[in-house]
């Protein structure tokens, strides 16, 4: 059985991981081939690797993931255009607003630019909010207040006009927490405003007993009027009920689309000590596998 066709018949798009080029061979490539609809870069496409100088622009890694999903007949979330992190430090000394407006404009012409019309959705912008529910502080931030927001995603849709265009974050996953309200108002109002933002990305990095409060927050995230979609998914521990229980929640909500889960094999996790995936060491199933399997 493959997770990505039990989802898809389900009337899902797509179950995806994540992937890179010294990933799609091997144990780990046929893992990604038989398993998962789609992928998620989880380095290639940000900006230290896409545009470490400024307008100079290196592709040859995420050109490898492209390439091999389009053959492979996978969908690709492109991940992450604007984000705080692996953000190189020559854009992060600009303080100049109308400098800083040209180079989130060309980064963003350039990189959604060279896969148009190959990628499903981008992460336009990511982790833009503190937990608290307010705009955390960025280079973005600081120098053009929450106006970046307008201009990374107008800059996508025009790069790429087909493409979903996503805000995505994580402490998404309980509507009693802060964040998600506050990011629910914000994405409202800049959608009034004009700003073309299509899907609400929750990571989804769960600690054990968050599981059961995933649908609501998925069912929250749509009053915002956009499509919704598990972007990150591992859950520490790995406990097959609740990797059940995110699957169902997002088969439950038509407006979410599919779920990501954030790596394969344990000690590849960007979170390995905590065994988080549903493959171990030796790339066997593990029980949580299993669990989503017999559900779907
Ligand atoms: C992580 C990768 O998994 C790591 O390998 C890398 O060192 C740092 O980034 N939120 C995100 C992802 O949006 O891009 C992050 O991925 C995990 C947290």
């Amino acid at each position: 059985d493959s997770l990505d066709t039990l989802y898809k018949a389900v009337g899902k798009i797509y179950f995806g991981n994540i992937a890179e080029a010294s990933k799609l061979s091997g144990q780990n490539g046929a893992i990604l081939k038989r398993n998962f609809g789609q992928v998620t870069p989880e380095w290639s496409m940000k900006w230290e690797a896409t545009e470490p100088n400024r307008d100079q622009f290196t592709f040859d890694a995420s050109d490898a993931v492209v390439d091999w999903a389009s053959s492979n007949g996978k969908s690709i979330r492109g991940h992450a255009l604007l984000w705080h992190i692996a953000l190189p430090q020559w854009v992060q000394s600009i303080t100049d607003k109308a400098e800083l407006t040209s180079v989130i404009e060309n980064h963003i012409a350039n990189v959604v630019g060279r896969w148009k019309g190959k990628i499903r959705a981008w992460d336009v912008v990511n982790e833009i909010f503190n937990d608290d529910g307010s705009l955390r502080a960025s280079v973005f931030s600081s120098v053009l207040g929450e106006d970046f927001v307008g201009i990374a995603f107008r800059a996508a849709r025009k790069a790429d006009p087909k493409a979903k265009l996503y805000i995505n974050d994580y402490s998404l996953d309980n509507v009693e927490w802060a964040k998600l309200p506050a990011l629910v108002r914000k994405v409202k109002e800049w959608k009034a405003q004009g700003i073309p933002i299509d899907g609400i990305g929750s990571q989804t990095h769960l600690q054990p007993g968050m599981a059961g409060a995933i649908e609501s927050s998925l069912r929250e995230l749509t009053t915002a009027d956009v499509e919704v979609a598990v972007t990150e998914l591992d859950i520490v521990g790995a406990n097959p009920e609740e990797y059940k229980t995110v699957v169902q929640a997002c088969y439950h909500v038509p407006k979410c689309v599919g779920v990501t889960i954030w790596g394969v094999r344990d000690p590849d996790s960007w979170q390995a000590d905590t065994k988080p995936l549903l493959f171990d060491a030796n790339f066997d199933a593990k029980p949580a596998y299993g669990a989503i399997v017999d559900y779907l």
